[in-house]
């Protein structure tokens, strides 16, 4: 298969550019025309930003997984479209094949049907890095139901909270995960998790780690048992088959959970059509995927470059996808260029801040690896600094791989601005130029679009003019909250809770959150959300949480504290609290420093100054700006004189 609408230039590029804007529909139809529908759409697009409402492909009816499953069988059958590296070395490599996938993917429609699941019902999976995880979220899709994946970092009041949002009456997890030499233990989260819960009906267990589990009678069964007696259902004259559920393309595909700046996270709903179209498009084009090729992103499927870049948009697209189960530093910080020399990885997409730690250990680690296979680098999740770049540019792709550095959001499902990997320029440290079909534009506070007077950079805060196929629909159970989120702050806008520079050639740079919102390690961490659990300690009066800068994090996470009693062992307190917000919200939302202050600067009417929270917390100690609204400016200086 070779993609026709696969761009080949900068002309052509500018030519798709400027038809998708003049002629989104006629575009976007154009597109579309080459994936497997079960009916064509009577409408490509119905939209306005007020509600918000978005409709792509409105009638068409399709099955995602025949997409990116059964038609590559007659060509492509016995071509790789996982290849399963484990966290251990040692371990054997999976190769699952296309046919092995259609397979594996019928037998998990057929064990969830079997188990009462339904079209439209949520299925929660919080699984480790295997290739069933790829199964389960696909077994899903092929029967319609939608699949919400907890990443395995996140605790069990986490997971409560995300399964009693969704409704979520199915679980599938594994016993443990395998990190490095850690085993997570993922089935005893989800004990905890279902602890008072009233909606789960199923926990499916699938064996990876052989740590001992509880198993409930009657609410948990075992993923290997279940799939030998489907396996018996699905095949019929040594043929495989298990029907495909045909849906609507505005049908819901799947929903993921992710922070805010309010204390509780969204839950972004994305949809079949426009999902699929737009996770493909933007793979093939912004890493020019050349069939046959090896590609490999190193997230994890728990979070959206999982579901779009590692599933949805390589398979797709026929292409062979590496899925890794472990972690960039097991066992040793030459683990990723293992890989890339052991499966001759064409393509690798991975994160600054992955890039930051791998740095931190010099270039020994690159001896003896081969990696000439490579042909195309990406990052995403954070802006990558300069520094990162040059070491990437150098070292991995040894100044012939054009670097993509890709922006985009768990709410936009697919890369928005990028350049397109040997196509358009690169610029580092810029995202560059927006995708086909995508409008950005700058605006000030007051949502009024910044205009460049004299060819100059211009800063504002980044939003969409017009919907992209892969737009989020509505955020789970409360549309209201997806409009005052996204499509309020700025009428007629999607805001994107960025801020960015747009130079003179019309390239973007991305400058980071303008809201209350963390990126951790590419993590998006809501400061409301820290906040909320740090208070829940039984010591802690009142806290605020801000970002200051980290070598290897991009953010790190100071936290100042006002504790109403005083134990003898600070230190140990300060322990107590992180052990809390590991239970409220998970590992990753730790701070790295916590501060106890013994008040915090505010308003006269009560409103936390976090701006100088945020200078101070940066080291910038000097010039704190106007103070003169403070209620009790000697807080301040305090603050100051004990800042760690
Ligand atoms: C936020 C979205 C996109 C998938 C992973 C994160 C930041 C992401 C870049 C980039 C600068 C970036 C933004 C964005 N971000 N990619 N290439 N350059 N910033 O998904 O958790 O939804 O976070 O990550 O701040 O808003 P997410």
């Amino acid at each position: 298969m070779s993609y026709s609408y696969q761009i080949q230039s900068l002309e052509q590029y500018k030519e798709a550019y400027k038809q998708s804007i003049e002629q989104p529909e006629a575009f976007w139809a154009s597109i579309a025309e080459h994936f497997a529908w079960r009916k064509k759409w009577d409408k490509v697009l119905n939209w306005n930003f007020k509600e918000p409402k978005v409709e792509w492909f409105k009638g068409a009816k399709l099955n995602v997984t025949e997409n990116c499953i059964d038609r590559h069988l007659a060509t492509d059958g016995e071509k790789p479209a996982l290849i399963w590296e484990p966290n251990n070395p040692e371990e054997r490599v999976r190769i699952v094949t296309y046919n092995r996938l259609h397979k594996r993917v019928c037998q998990v429609a057929q064990m969830l049907k079997n188990n009462g699941v339904k079209k439209g019902d949520r299925v929660c999976i919080y699984m480790g890095m295997v290739p069933e995880l790829a199964y389960a979220i696909l077994g899903c899709a092929r029967i319609g139901a939608i699949h919400s994946v907890i990443f395995g970092g996140f605790s069990a009041q986490s997971i409560a909270d995300r399964l009693e949002d969704a409704k979520a009456e199915f679980i599938i997890t594994c016993d443990g995960a395998y990190r490095g030499e850690k085993i997570i233990p993922l089935k005893s989260v989800i004990d905890d998790a279902l602890i008072g819960n009233k909606t789960v009906k199923r926990v499916i267990v699938y064996t990876r780690t052989r740590i001992p589990v509880s198993m409930i009678k009657g609410r948990d069964i075992w993923w290997e048992d279940e799939m030998e007696h489907a396996e018996q259902q699905i095949e019929k004259n040594g043929k495989i088959h298990f029907e495909a559920e045909e849906m609507d393309a505005e049908d819901p595909l799947f929903i993921l959970y992710t922070s805010g700046s309010t204390g509780k996270p969204k839950g972004v709903v994305h949809t079949c059509a426009g999902y699929m179209i737009f996770t493909n498009y933007t793979f093939v084009n912004v890493f020019n995927y050349q069939q046959g090729q090896i590609y490999f992103c190193t997230a994890d499927i728990g979070w959206v470059t999982g579901h779009s870049y590692i599933v949805y948009g390589p398979l797709s697209a026929g292409a062979t996808s590496l899925m890794f189960e472990g972690i960039p530093t097991y066992p040793d910080a030459g683990r990723f260029w293992d890989i890339v020399d052991k499966h001759k990885v064409n393509i690798l997409y991975t994160a600054p801040t992955a890039i930051r730690s791998l740095m931190g250990f010099g270039t020994k680690p690159l001896e003896g690896k081969n990696l000439s296979s490579l042909k195309v680098l990406g990052s995403v999740g954070e802006p990558i600094n300069e520094e990162a770049w040059h070491w990437y540019n150098e070292n991995i792709g040894k100044k012939k791989c054009p670097i993509v550095d890709t922006w985009w959001q768990t709410e936009t499902a697919g890369i928005l601005i990028s350049n397109l990997a040997g196509i358009t320029p690169s610029k580092p440290s810029w995202a560059t130029l927006p995708m086909p079909g995508v409008q950005p534009v700058l605006v000030d506070e007051n949502g009024k679009e910044v205009i460049p007077t004299n060819n100059e950079t211009i800063a504002g805060n980044l939003c969409m003019k017009a919907p992209w196929p892969g737009i989020i629909r509505t955020t789970y159970g409360d549309h209201e909250r997806c409009r005052t989120n996204y499509f309020a702050t700025y009428e007629e806008l999607y805001f994107s809770g960025d801020g960015a520079l747009k130079d003179a050639e019309g390239n973007y740079r991305i400058t980071g959150r303008v809201d209350d919102v963390l990126n951790v390690s590419g993590h998006r961490i809501g400061t409301a959300e820290v906040e909320n659990a740090i208070n829940m300690h039984t010591d802690v009066v009142e806290s605020a949480v801000v970002g200051y800068p980290h070598n290897i994090k991009g953010q790190g996470i100071y936290a100042y504290v006002i504790l109403g009693k005083h134990n003898a062992d600070d230190e140990l307190t300060k322990k107590h609290i992180l052990e809390t917000v590991s239970k409220i919200i998970g590992a990753i939302a730790k701070p790295d420093k916590i501060q106890f202050v013994r008040g915090l600067p505010k308003t006269r009417s009560g409103k936390i100054m976090r701006r100088i929270l945020r200078k101070i917390a940066e080291g910038e100690l000097e010039n704190l700006g106007d103070t003169s609204a403070l209620l009790d400016p000697s807080v301040v200086d305090e603050i100051k004189n004990n800042r760690l």
